[in-house]
């Protein structure tokens, strides 16, 4: 079976130290930096924009995963390929022509992925999950980090999973908000590709070797 991969959440990072985290996970086993864009409408906080997205991109030497919450996405997604994004992904209720959003993400040679919202069934995706290369499910309310897990993703990741082999689709699908080394074999088990953790990572005592307890429950 294919590995499954790790995304350290930079949300969680030091900011007043972020190149040494950057490199932090530049040196971890990690497999992807993931990089949340908060605009204080579609979700009830602000992380950071661009400059610091730019500041963490020259530093990070590992695939660039943004998830972006932000209301109407089209608008950057050009800026955020200039950026150093390989994947861009934006949230289904965030887009009214979600379609054509995922078309002008991939004509940017950017991999396109979707976020749902916990209430947002993944029945939704069954028209366009051939144009998706990744499935962001939110198993917390986007917005914040060190939120508790919900445990209805289960039953999610196993509907989506039936639903991209059904298809025939080679889409990933990500979880994201409050994983740790407790529910990550369950999750793998029922069928995530890439896990995101966020505060697990970077308010253990030790990140690298909380990454790497990660990466061997998705080596398993
Ligand atoms: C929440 C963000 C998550 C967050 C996860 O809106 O999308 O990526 O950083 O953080 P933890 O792992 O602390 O829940
Ligand atoms: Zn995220």
């Amino acid at each position: 079976m294919k590995s499954k991969l790790i995304a350290p959440s930079i949300l969680a990072a030091d900011f007043g130290n972020l190149q040494r985290d950057v490199e932090m996970i530049n040196k971890s086993e990690a497999d992807w930096f993931h990089i949340d864009i908060m605009d204080g409408v579609f979700v009830p906080n602000i992380s950071f924009g661009m400059p610091v997205l730019e500041a963490i991109t020259s530093h990070a030497r590992k695939t660039i995963d943004v998830h972006l919450m932000i209301v109407d996405p089209d608008r950057y997604i050009k800026t955020f390929k200039a950026l150093g994004a390989d994947n861009l992904t934006v949230h289904y209720e965030a887009c009214t022509h979600l379609h054509r959003s995922l078309q002008a993400i991939r004509a940017e040679g950017m991999k396109a992925g979707v976020a749902l919202n916990p209430h947002t069934p993944v029945e939704l995706l069954e028209d366009t999950i051939k144009e998706i290369d990744l499935v962001c499910l939110m198993s917390v309310n986007p917005g914040f980090g060190g939120q508790k897990f919900i445990e209805h993703t289960y039953n999610k990741v196993r509907r989506l999973r039936d639903m991209i082999q059904r298809n025939g689709a080679s889409t990933l699908i990500e979880i994201d908000g409050g994983v740790t080394s407790t529910n990550a074999p369950a999750l793998i088990a029922a069928g995530a590709d890439v896990l995101v953790a966020g505060s697990f990572v970077f308010k253990a005592t030790d990140p690298l070797e909380t990454i790497k307890e990660l990466k061997n429950i998705a080596n398993t």
